[in-house]
C-alpha cells in the first residue's frame, strides 16, 4: 500500500478531470445497484457545485464526498449524498476529513441539521457516522431495493468545531 499520511491529503472541490478516478473509487466501494453510474457523478458535478469534494494524495483521487443543500418545510438542511474512500486508504482519517470539510460548507450555507441515508447492513459506515455525532432518526423501508436505510441526523452549528 502506498504510504500516505493525513497531512499529505488535499481536500478540494472536484474538477472534471477527477470524475474517472471518483468513479473508480465508487466501483471499489459499492456493489450492484448501490454503485452510482458515471452519469450520476456528471449530474452531481453540475448540481452540487462546491459541495462535491475529493481527497487527493500522491496525485490521485482516493476519496470523494457529495452533499446538497435542501429546503424542507422552510428549514435549510444539509444532505450527505454519498462518501467513499479507496479501500487501501480507509481507517486513516480521510473520510473524517472529507465529512468535516463538507459539514463546514453546509453550515456556512445555513444548515443547522445534516441528514443522510445509510444501508442498515453497512456497519462500518453507521459506526463512522455515529463517531461524527449522527444519530438514527428513522428507517426507510426498501430504500436500496431489498435492503432498508436508516436516516441519520446531526444537529450542527456552533458545536461543529468540536469535531
Ligand atoms: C465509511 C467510510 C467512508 C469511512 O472512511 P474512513 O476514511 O475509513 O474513516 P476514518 O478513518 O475517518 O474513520 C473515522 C471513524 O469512523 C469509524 N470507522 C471507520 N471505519 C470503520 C470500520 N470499518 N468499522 C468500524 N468503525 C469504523 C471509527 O470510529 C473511526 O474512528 P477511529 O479510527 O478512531 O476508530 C469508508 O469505510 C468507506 O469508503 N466505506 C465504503 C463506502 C461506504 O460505505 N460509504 C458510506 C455510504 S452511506
Amino acid at each position: 500500500m502506498p504510504s500516505v499520511i493525513e497531512s499529505e491529503v488535499l481536500i478540494r472541490v472536484v474538477e472534471p478531470r477527477d470524475l474517472r478516478e471518483v468513479y473508480e473509487v465508487e466501483s471499489m466501494s459499492f456493489t450492484g445497484s448501490l454503485t452510482y453510474d458515471f452519469s450520476v457523478f456528471l449530474f452531481y458535478y453540475v448540481t452540487a457545485h462546491d459541495l462535491f469534494l475529493v481527497a487527493e494524495a500522491l496525485g490521485r483521487v482516493i476519496g470523494y464526498i457529495i452533499g446538497l443543500i435542501e429546503v424542507r418545510r422552510r428549514e435549510i438542511l444539509g444532505h450527505v449524498i454519498s462518501i467513499a474512500i479507496h479501500p487501501l486508504y480507509r481507517g486513516l482519517g480521510i473520510g473524517s476529513k472529507l465529512l468535516k470539510a463538507l459539514e463546514e460548507r453546509l453550515t456556512s450555507r445555513g444548515a443547522l441539521r445534516i441528514f443522510l441515508e445509510v444501508d442498515v447492513l453497512n456497519k462500518p459506515a453507521i459506526s463512522f457516522y455515529r463517531k461524527h455525532g449522527y444519530v438514527i432518526s428513522g428507517i426507510l423501508k426498501n430504500y436500496y431495493g431489498v435492503s432498508d436505510a436508516y436516516i441519520m441526523v446531526k444537529e450542527v452549528g456552533a458545536s461543529l468545531k468540536q469535531f
